[in-house]
Order: structure tokens, then sequence, then C-alpha cells
């Protein structure tokens, strides 16, 4: 393709850069339109707009390619864990065995919580949703640590490898400690000695008489979907992080800002919606037939099945369903709602409808399945995919810190009043 691109409006010509990615994606670079021509380009939603380059994560929506620093997602999935893959996209190559366990001690080393932020999740309402208390959890951790969190690119670049162990261990510390609160129940010590995942179960379900083995085949399981979630390119979460690191935030503000994002039912949400819809399913007596050809009628949404990028098939889905039938079989779960889960994307893999909009499953109806199955409550289940994506949205951080130069200012096409006398309140 041309390296230039050429825009025409009325009697002006404009000559417009075409920049090209490393998997020869393209964008017209529009960067200079404005100054030379007093136009902006209108793209709302950001869908059609590139608004950075990275080097972080490479999807191909149609192809179903997910790449983590050029990794692919399977391959990941099958032979690394959250952990490494964490490193690799923190700090772009895979890990040398000392580094990998020097990471993994900083991690676990990181894993308890200041005894005041402890104190102040505590202090929170025990009815507060898991996503406000870990944003909020994550700002008063900044505010413990003044040291990481000083606003100051070049130190808080520096503290960084210890930030980013610090906020990736303790994430789920919040996690635990605000779901043992509500509970009425003491958040157990860290056991260091465990795997990360195997810490995070026992914080938050091991019980005082030490019922808290959780078998390997679902520590695993969690595992994956953390690694699953750990990047997925600019979304309205990362872009959120990328947005408030523009204007020189520190990691922790710039992480509250992308949970918030990220807790809004379009985007993290869909994982509880699937659980939701499941149930009601199953309290309506149906086994999922009824269900399949309201969604064909247009009456209901199948959730869990679709994704705006993928149209072939989402490739976290095809690992989850393993390592969920995996999880599944160790835990010896059965019930009702798995078994509708099951039918539906039995007939809906079969059925004309799905195929010929190609729709498939995403990777929220497995990991929904799963995170029930494991008995995490439905309200925490943005906070896990929270979790998952706090690697990506700090790898995200450190690119903006490291090579941003402009704070990011979007414009805007005013559609409101024009000028206006202003009324005195007498003659309104
Ligand atoms: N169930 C039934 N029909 C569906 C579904 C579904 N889940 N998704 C799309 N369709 C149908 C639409 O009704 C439409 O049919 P039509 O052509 O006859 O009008 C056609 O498929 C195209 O649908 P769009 O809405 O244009 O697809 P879009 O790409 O905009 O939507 C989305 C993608 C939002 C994910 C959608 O498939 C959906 O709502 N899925 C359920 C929710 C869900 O699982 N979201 C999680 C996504 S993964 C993630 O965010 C991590």
């Amino acid at each position: 393709m041309a390296d230039t691109a050429n825009l025409e409006i009325g009697d002006q010509k404009y000559s417009l850069d075409v920049i090209t990615g490393t998997e020869q994606e393209q964008a017209v670079d529009i960067s200079r339109l404005r100054k030379e021509s007093k136009l902006i380009t209108f793209d709302d939603g950001y869908g059609n707009t590139g608004s950075c380059e990275s080097s972080v994560t490479f999807i191909d929506g149609d192809k179903g390619i997910l790449r983590y620093r050029g990794y692919d997602i399977a391959e990941l999935a099958e032979k690394s864990t959250f952990l490494e893959s964490a490193y690799l996209l923190l700090y772009g190559n895979l890990p040398s065995n000392a580094a990998l366990q020097e990471f993994r001690k900083r991690v676990s080393e990181y894993c308890e919580l200041p005894p005041e932020v402890l104190k102040a999740i505590n202090a929170m309402p025990k009815s507060a949703h898991p996503m406000a208390v870990l944003a909020s959890g994550l700002q008063a951790l900044g505010g413990a640590y003044p040291e990481f969190s000083t606003n100051d690119r070049e130190k808080d670049l520096e503290a960084f490898d210890q930030v980013a162990a610090l906020i990736i261990s303790t994430v789920r510390t919040i996690a635990a400690a605000h779901h043992r609160n509500s509970q009425d129940k003491e958040l157990p010590q860290p056991d260091t000695s465990k795997s990360y995942c195997g810490n995070f179960l026992s914080m938050m379900f091991s019980e005082d008489d030490g019922t808290d083995e959780i078998p390997e085949p679902v520590q695993n399981a969690l595992d994956q979907i953390f690694l699953l979630h750990a990047d997925h390119e600019q979304n309205c979460s990362t872009s959120t992080c990328r947005m408030i690191a523009s204007g020189g935030a520190n990691p922790f503000a710039s992480l509250a800002g992308g949970v918030s994002a990220l807790w809004g039912p379009l985007h993290g949400g869909a994982n509880m919606a699937v659980i939701k819809m499941l149930n009601e399913i199953h309290e309506s007596g149906d086994d999922g037939s009824n269900f399949i050809e309201s969604a064909k009628q247009g009456k209901s949404r199948l959730m869990g099945f679709g994704h705006r990028v993928y149209r072939n098939y989402d490739p976290r889905a095809k690992i989850l369903k393993n390592a969920s039938d995996q999880a599944l079989e160790a835990l010896g779960v059965s019930s009702p709602i798995l078994d509708i889960a099951r039918r539906l994307e039995e007939v809906a893999l079969e059925d004309s409808y799905f195929i010929q909009r190609k729709l498939y499953p995403n990777v929220d109806f497995y990991s929904g399945i799963i995170l029930q199955a494991l008995g995490f409550p439905t309200n925490m289940f943005t906070v896990l995919f929270a979790i998952g994506r706090t690697p990506g949205w700090l790898s995200h951080w450190k690119e903006i810190a490291e090579n941003g130069k402009k704070i990011h200012r979007p414009r805007q096409i005013y559609q409101g009043e024009t000028l206006r006398p202003y009324l005195s309140l007498e003659e309104r």
C-alpha cells in the first residue's frame, strides 16, 4: 500500500502519512491535519481511531489471534504461568530462570497489606461492591507508599519494579480482605510458600479448621483465567489507564481509574451476566431450548456468546473450555446450571443462526462457569478480571511513562447552545 493518503476538502489537498505496524496494520496519520486545515476527524467511540503505537499486545480479531509481546496466547496458556506472562508483558521478554525466581519472590514478599490500608478496606461498608473497594484500596496503597507514588515520572519509573510487584501482589489481598470482611471473618495470614493463586484461594476460602487444600487443577484453572485476561490491547479500561498516565499520574492512580472503567457491565461485567442468565433459565424450568429460540428471535441475548473483535473464535475461550472441564472434574462439581451451560453451548454451536452470525462462546462464557464452580460470589467476578488485567495495565502505564510525550487530549464537535445573553433572575 502507498505510504501517503491524499485528502481533498473543497479545493484544498492534504497529503497524510500512512503508518505501518510490524504486523502490517496501517493507519492514516492525521496528527497534523488540524494545524493545516482547521479540521478534526470525528469517530464517536473511537471504533476507527488508533490512539497510540504500542508494542505490548497484538490482536487480529478476524483470524482469532491474540499475542502478548509476540507470543501466541495458546502457547502461553499451555506452557507459561500468570506470573511469567506478567513479567513478559511488563518487561517485553520472557524471564530467565533467575529473573523469574526473583520476580516471584518480590511479588510474594509484598502480599501483606500495610495496616492502614487494611483498616481503610475494613472501614468500607460490608455491602460495598468489590470493584469500589479495589479502586479505593489501590489509591490507599499509593498513599501508604508515598515514595512510590510521587507523580514525578523519573522517580515513579525508578520504583517501577517494586511497584509492579506490590500492585500485582496486593490486588488479590485487597479482594480477599474485603470478601472476608463482608463475611465478618478475619483475613488469614498470607502463605507465601504457596503459588500466586494457591495463596489467593486460601486467603479467600481457608477455614480455621485448616480445610484449605485447594486441588491443583483448580489453582491452575484460576491461573489460566488470570493469564488469559492479562492484556487485550486498547480497550475501555486500558485506554483509561493510559489517559490518566499521560497526565503524569502514578501507577496507583492510573490503575484505580482502570478498575473503575472495567467495572461497567459493557466491559468487565459480562462474566457475571452469564451466570445471571443461567440462573434465570434454570428458575424458569427451561433446559436452555426455549432461551435459544428467544435469542434467535432477537428477544434475548445469549450472554457469553459473540465478540466485537473476534469474528471467527475467541482464542481464550477455546483454552478455557478445557480448563473448565478439568477444574469441574477435580472439584467433582455438577449443578443444573452447568448442565444448562453445556446444553446452550452444544445447541448454539450447531445452530445456523449462530453459525451464520459467527457467534461463538467468548472468554466470559467459560470464566463465569469456572469462577462459579470455584465458589467465588458472583459480585467478585469483575474483580477477578481486574486481578488478571493488572499486569497489562501496568505495562501500558510503563509504555506511556517511558515514551509518552503529550498529555492525551481528544477534541469534540460542540452541538450545544451558541452564545446566549445572561438574564437576571427577574428577567427569566
Ligand atoms: N445472542 C444472540 N444474538 C446475538 C448475540 C448473542 N449473544 N450477539 C450478537 N447477536 C446477533 C445480533 O442480534 C445480530 O443479529 P441480526 O444480524 O439478525 O440483527 C448479529 O448477531 C450481530 O450482532 P451485533 O450486535 O452487531 O454484534 P456486535 O459485534 O455489535 O456485538 C457483542 C458483540 C456486544 C459481544 C454481542 O455479541 C453480545 O452482546 N454478546 C453477549 C454479551 C457478551 O458476552 N459480552 C462479552 C464480550 S467478551 C468481553 O468483553 C471480554
